[in-house]
């Protein structure tokens, strides 16, 4: 058994990180043959593509895909720590399938993702959870086929967390979910420590993957016709920095876009890391998607200090004003916290500020949640929840007039759609994504799934837009 341990998970050496391939035996292929998987997954992009690589690890041992949990033979949940819900939904889930395990004890179940490398949820499901056949960590998922098949001949829960994060490990197979766009990972882990954050915990220090692997994937995926990738990383803007090869993040991006994949994305931003060689990038290469997701956390430059973000109100209002002035028709999102610990009304009058200054395309709200071992953990807090409640009804408000007005700006223009296919409960319908990111219904015919093609706007509601396609 390898327990996570939070000090080891804090602490941040020099020591090299070395590149591995993935390689499976043929014994552990046969492990699922005519059994049934079903993986469950929470929290952000980073969990979604690393189920991506669970699903096909299980595919190669002969496992297939079953879309209903409770006639599945595997079940895994590929969790997430953000915040505290996230850790509710995960438990939930687990209670649902604790009756089924009542049922038909031979199903076999697992749990990985950002909650295996808490020492709190390990303790408890090895407590309280005792049926839950393995569990594995975000540093070894290359290593579930060995996991699985060592839970397999075992009676008790199988632990295998690192808390100190693993190698760069290439080669892992992977089941893309999308069939046009695809996530690719340039980065794990982040070295920031913004105070709230659990991150740095359950995902490790920074470690970027070789430029060779990430352009060598992407012009794997263009040759497979793929229309578009994200490049992946907690903190992408931070690429390269661990790798001593004066190699970052506007080089990686103009290589990517060189590939001529035809449309480059990238998330997350920390503003700290944003240069303006990588805004003159981005506005200087088409392919590469004005459309950029900006995380403030707040408007008041005393709580962001007490998170830990590096910049102040003012600086982070600098930086969006060149990224607007400079790259034509762009759009921004964001992230942001209320009911931070010490936030009052005053600063929350900041952040509402900031929102009306930067009229924002897209933002996600969250209320402050604690999270045990982050530093902000610590901080008194003594805003009470209905009040931060209230707060983050008045800011969605906000937001929401924002995103509104944006789209209908765009009324009358055309836009260019990538279309990624048919939309659910309309008979013609088909679906895609603006350059900008934003999500766009018209009707046309099935041959137009998977090109780039212009659309006119012809109506804006919230959160997404309707469309006329006319050939
Ligand atoms: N409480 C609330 N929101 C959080 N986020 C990260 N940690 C917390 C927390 N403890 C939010 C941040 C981040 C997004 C992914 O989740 O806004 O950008
Ligand atoms: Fe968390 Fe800050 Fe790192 Fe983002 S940059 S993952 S918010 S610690």
């Amino acid at each position: 058994m390898i327990l996570p341990n939070y000090n080891e998970a804090k602490k941040r050496t020099k020591s090299e990180v070395l590149r591995e391939e993935y390689i499976i035996n043929d014994d552990l292929k046969k492990i699922g043959e005519g059994k049934t998987y079903f993986v469950k997954t929470y929290g952000c992009q980073m969990n979604e593509h690393d189920t991506e690589n669970i699903k096909a690890m299980l595919e190669e041992m002969g496992f297939i895909e079953n879309d209903d949990y409770k006639n599945s033979d595997l079940i895994i949940l590929n969790t997430c720590s953000i915040r505290e819900n996230a850790h509710n939904k995960a438990f939930g889930m687990l209670g649902r399938i604790k009756h089924l395990k009542e049922e038909r004890k031979d199903i076999i179940v697992g749990l990985c993702g950002c909650m295996a490398q808490e020492e709190g949820v390990v303790n408890r499901i090895l407590e309280k959870y005792k049926w839950v056949n393995f569990v594995f960590g975000t540093h070894n998922i290359h290593r579930l086929p060995f996991i699985l098949k060592d839970s397999l001949d075992s009676n008790n829960t199988e632990v295998e967390v690192y808390s100190k994060e693993g190698n760069i490990v290439e080669g892992l197979p992977v089941k893309r979910q999308h069939s046009y766009k695809a996530y690719v990972n340039i980065m794990y882990g982040c070295d920031k420590f913004c105070t709230y954050c659990i991150v740095p915990f359950t995902r490790g220090k920074q470690r970027s993957r070789n430029k060779d692997d990430i352009i060598n994937e992407v012009i794997d995926l263009k040759n497979k016709g793929y229309m578009e990738v994200t490049l992946l990383g907690q903190n992408v803007n931070a690429y390269g920095k661990d790798l001593d090869t004066n190699y970052g993040m506007e080089d990686l991006l103009r290589d990517v876009s060189l590939t001529g994949i035809p449309r480059v994305r990238f998330m997350t931003s920390h503003p700290w890391d944003f240069t303006d060689s990588m805004i003159d990038v981005i506005s200087k290469y088409d392919n590469i998607m004005p459309s950029i997701h900006l995380p403030v956390q707040s408007g008041s430059s005393r709580i962001l200090k007490l998170m830990g973000r590096r910049y102040t109100k003012e600086e982070y209002l600098k930086l969006f004003n060149t990224i607007k002035e400079k790259i034509p028709n762009v759009s921004i999102s964001t992230d942001i916290i209320v009911g931070f610990p010490k936030e009052e009304e005053e600063d929350f009058l900041e952040t509402l500020d900031l929102v009306e200054k930067c009229k924002y395309d897209n933002a996600f709200t969250f209320i402050f949640s604690k999270r045990e071992g982050t530093a902000a953990c610590k901080l008194e807090d003594n805003t009470d929840i209905k009040e931060k409640e209230k707060r983050l009804y008045r800011l969605n408000d906000i937001v929401n007039k924002y995103f509104l007005e944006n789209n209908k700006r765009l009324v009358g223009t055309k836009v260019s759609v990538l279309v990624e296919g048919r939309a659910q409960g309309r008979k013609n319908g088909l679906f895609g994504y603006t350059d900008t990111n934003k999500l766009i219904n018209f009707d046309g015919d099935d041959s137009l799934i998977g090109k780039i093609i212009s659309v006119e706007v012809v109506d804006a509601k919230t959160w997404s837009l309707d469309g006329k396609y006319e050939g």
